[in-house]
């Protein structure tokens, strides 16, 4: 197994990208439940007949859809040597968790953070928003709000966020109970940053109305065109309103590894918070998520449930408070912290920081190849490693869905679209390792050949 899959991540290149699943392949693992042993050599046969042809496709160099990490196989070493432990991070006293507490005190130091701060991973950027709206929440409201709920408070709390932030921030609201209609989502500016001027007239104006602005939510590398808000500028308002200052850096957090691009996160350092995924740029393999958190004590406050069955002890296993499980809502924690102590010691974060200048390259040069034909149009400010184009032509939202379906389809490349103020993009978010120059040409050809015919298709 260990062979074929290290064979399978070397000849990836020689792959589709991704490919439809037949309907008998689809139907095949529908099985009842197996109540009776199988060989281990058959129940592989069908995980490479039925499962590794058709997964998602993003180790492979064409994959440049939503965002994804390619995973690296040092990080897959390390995921079986994690199994192999079969460690639980939730807590009591072992190494594991003292790597997890290595990686925290790494993103410490990355971002300026104090001693004091604390850090946790989780499944990935959706959840550790979560968390943070969660520790912000206590902070406004107190632990009280624990037990009584929010509805006991005589505050009406409301968070600011732009219009280009991430869905998961609005479902974090809903998800702790403050509603997405205590979000306020602010306008963006041409390069799609938060617009401070709007920002502030928002919260003169819940103040008007007497609500509790609590919380302000940067972006540090948006979904759709990887635009970097101005954060420094958050920082200062969020310390002139007393707010939580969140950063959702879900990828754009880790290009502080890239001498070059850590200026454009200037202001990172005053953020309460900073959610962030190595599972993204740093390639770890899935999941690795990660929250960070300036003020450790409402970290904890937030989340500690003591309970008889976790006592914590002086001495023995049960030493070594305060346990992970104390800064989130897991209780069993797998050994996420590997792989990426892994990835990090071995590869170097410099080689890191060189990918995500790499990829950022390799958009700029895509940005360039879309200016250079009459034929295709940028739909978006070229910020980061994000592309967003389309093939001209009438009806451009039908055909340009079209054309990335079939991309898909043809296994070469595997773009995404999202919609933007002009309509349907094309949007390549380049994050891959592998991908290089070839891939990006093989996009650009396939998109020209497939938007001729489609436009010679209508014409005839
Ligand atoms: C800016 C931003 N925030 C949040 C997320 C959600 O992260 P995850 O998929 O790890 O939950 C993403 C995912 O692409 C993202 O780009």
């Amino acid at each position: 197994m260990l062979d074929d899959m290290l064979d399978y991540v070397e000849d990836i290149r020689a792959r589709p990208v991704w490919q439809p699943i037949p309907d008998d392949i689809r139907l095949s693992v529908r099985e009842p439940l197996p109540r009776a042993p199988a060989e281990l050599a058959t129940v592989y046969d069908q995980f490479k007949h039925a499962i590794l042809p058709y997964t998602t496709g993003n180790a492979h160099p064409g994959f440049m859809g939503w965002v994804h990490g390619g995973g690296n196989p040092v990080g897959m070493l390390a995921e079986m040597l994690a199994a192999g432990l079969n460690a639980n991070l939730g807590g009591r006293d072992h190494m594991p968790i003292e790597v997890e507490r290595q990686i925290v005190r790494w993103m410490r130091d990355l971002f300026g953070f104090p001693d004091t701060a604390s850090g946790l991973f989780v499944t990935g950027t959706s959840m550790a928003n979560l968390l943070a709206v969660l520790v912000a929440r206590t902070d406004a409201l107190g632990i009280a709000v624990r037990s009584e709920g929010i509805a006991a408070a005589p505050e009406r709390l409301v968070a600011y966020v732009s219009a280009a932030a991430h869905g998961c921030i609005a479902q974090a609201m809903d998800l702790s109970g403050l509603g997405t209609a205590a979000l306020r989502i602010v306008p963006t500016n041409h390069r799609h940053q938060i617009d401070l001027a709007a920002l502030e007239d928002a919260i003169a104006d819940d103040r008007r109305q007497g609500l509790t602005p609590f919380l302000l939510i940067g972006s540090a590398g948006t979904v759709d065109i990887g635009a970097i808000d101005d954060l420094a500028g958050l920082a200062g308002i969020a310390r002139r309103e007393r707010l939580w200052f969140h950063i959702d850096g879900a990828f754009g957090a880790l290009a502080m590894l890239a001498p070059e691009l850590a200026p454009r996160l200037a202001g990172i350092a005053s953020a309460d918070s900073i959610a962030l995924d190595f599972h993204k740029w740093a390639q770890v393999p899935y999941d690795a998520g990660f929250l960070l958190v300036r003020n450790g004590t409402r970290h904890r406050e937030t989340f500690a449930s003591p309970a008889a069955y976790l006592r914590r002890e002086a001495r023995g296993l049960a030493a070594g408070s305060p346990w992970p499980c104390e800064f989130g809502p897991d209780l069993s924690r797998g050994f996420r912290a590997l792989k990426t102590w892994f990835t990090l010691k071995v590869h170097g974060t410099d080689a890191i920081g060189a990918v995500i200048s790499r990829t950022c390259a390799l958009a700029r040069e895509l940005e360039a190849a879309v200016l250079a034909r009459p034929e295709l149009e940028l739909l978006a400010p070229v910020q980061l490693n994000i592309v967003c184009f389309r093939y001209r032509g009438s009806d451009p939202d039908r055909l340009n869905a079209k054309i990335v379906a079939d991309l898909h389809e043809s296994g070469i490349v595997a773009p995404s679209t999202t919609l933007l103020d002009r309509g349907l993009a094309i949007r390549a978010a380049i994050v891959n390792h592998r991908t290089e120059r070839r891939d990006i040409e093989a996009l650009v050809d396939a998109v020209m050949a497939l938007g001729r015919a489609e436009t010679a298709r209508r014409a005839a």
